[in-house]
């Protein structure tokens, strides 16, 4: 490891192809304070974005500003506070109402993450709906978080877990798809972007493919909105859950859309205050939505820090950022592809922000050591997904993924790393 002696430039070259449609990533680049810093004495190459994704100034000090001026209890308070607080974090519920395009506010329920919708989805609508022999439709890209919760049901109900197949690129098998949805499927539950190895899935097709049998669609959207527009009424799907710390905002907040008609027939998830209309120990009557699925004191800062993001993300035009993050993945693809001895996992025709590989000889974990003494930040190992590690028959991989804030020249630090490593190990 201390041979790798030779260090990367610290200032990187002037930006290239980097102004699509007038997005200038290197002034966008000021919004984010944690890229100034240095890392082991190495300037910030964070290339870990389907992990976490940095925080603008603005998401920073709406928190900070809710904070130090707006902090108070919601939907509780006649005081003054409590008005502010409650009127900002509704606010926020109807920001990311609009930015998926929702029908209602109401149909936005808030959450701690992606991993909670999909808990909350499978303990409620799951559990009144899923009986033995029943059968649940993934597919071989998801998460653990869209296995895991599944299985639980599953094992509780005796019902069964069907998988649909993808082809060695990554993409997924339509035909087998429809094949696997029989007369016993209650519910198909699919991933929009694999955080593994980025194919994107054609979800208008599987939702269409999975109403013409009148079986609902959940889609864990986690990769997926901070990369392309999501109108979940276009998409026409039935739940979609994602997070808002992989779309600029802060942890522990996320969302779950539900249709109306599906929540309000759901049965609640957990009991406690706010969730109810009235208690008596004998019958307790629960409150209207989203509030029957918001049991206890929410995250109100977190929500108006996702609100921010997506403000945020909306004053950028999430077109041209996708533009942009295409750009970038293109050029990664075709550098990090040209090194020797190093193998693409996951090349789809569809794909967003992730490149995913192996190098020869090296494991990935030596990889992502060796690049951070750069101060390159990937991430590596199975990455919550060990199906799709199996699938590909590689134990991990090494993943750069990409934000808007990323430029090729950083990809160009990536590359020069990969061949420090494989120096190392030659
Ligand atoms: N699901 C996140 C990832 O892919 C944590 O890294």
């Amino acid at each position: 490891m201390t041979s790798v002696a030779r260090r990367l430039p610290t200032v990187l070259r002037p930006p290239q192809a980097q102004n699509i449609g007038g997005f200038d990533v290197e002034k966008l680049r000021r919004d984010f304070p944690i890229l100034k810093q240095k890392i082991r004495g190495r300037r910030l190459v964070y290339l870990d974005n389907a992990a976490t994704s940095q925080k603008p100034q603005a998401v920073i000090d709406a928190i900070s500003h809710y904070y130090e001026r707006d902090n108070s209890n919601v939907h509780r308070g006649v005081h003054y506070l409590s008005e502010r607080a409650t009127e900002e974090f509704e606010n926020a519920r109807q920001t990311v109402q609009r930015f998926i395009n929702a029908a209602s506010a109401s149909e936005i329920i808030f959450t701690r993450g992606t991993t909670e919708g999909i808990n909350l989805v499978a303990q409620t609508y799951g559990r009144t709906h899923v009986g033995p022999g029943d059968e649940i439709l993934v597919t071989a890209l998801e998460h653990h978080s869209n296995i895991v919760p599944w299985q639980l049901l599953r094992d509780e109900k005796g019902a069964k877990l069907r998988v649909a197949p993808v082809n060695d690129s990554g993409e997924l098998l339509l035909e087998e798809f429809e094949k696997l949805l029989s007369p016993r499927t209650n519910i198909v539950a699919v991933t929009h972007i694999s955080n593994a190895i980025g194919t994107v899935i054609p979800l208008r097709q599987i939702i269409e493919m999975a109403h013409r049998r009148n079986v609902p669609v959940l889609v864990d959207g986690a990769q997926a909105v901070p990369h392309l527009t999501v109108d979940v009424q276009a998409l026409d799907c039935d739940f979609y859950t994602f997070s808002s710390h992989k779309l600029y905002g802060p942890t522990g907040m996320g969302v779950l859309y539900g249709k109306s008609a599906l929540l309000d027939a759901m049965p609640p998830y957990q009991g406690g205050g706010d969730m109810i209309s009235s208690v008596t120990f004998e019958k307790t009557t629960y409150n209207k939505l989203p509030y029957k699925f918001e049991a206890g004191t929410p995250h109100v800062a977190g929500a108006i820090g996702l609100g921010a993001a997506i403000d945020y993300v909306n004053a950028l035009g999430i077109e041209n950022l996708a533009a942009h993050e295409h750009d970038l993945l293109a050029y990664a693809t075709e550098k990090v592809s040209a090194l020797p001895g190093i193998r693409v996992i996951g090349t789809a025709k569809e794909k967003a922000a992730v490149l995913s590989f192996v190098l020869d000889g090296v494991h990935p974990h030596d990889v992502g050591t060796i690049l951070d003494q750069e101060g390159i930040a990937i991430r590596t190992g199975h990455h919550c997904a060990q199906p799709v590690m199996q699938r590909f028959e590689v134990p991990a991989t090494a993943r750069a993924s990409f934000a808007l804030y990323n430029t090729r020249e950083e990809v160009d630090v990536l590359v020069e790393g990969l061949q420090r490593v494989q120096e190392v190990f030659a």
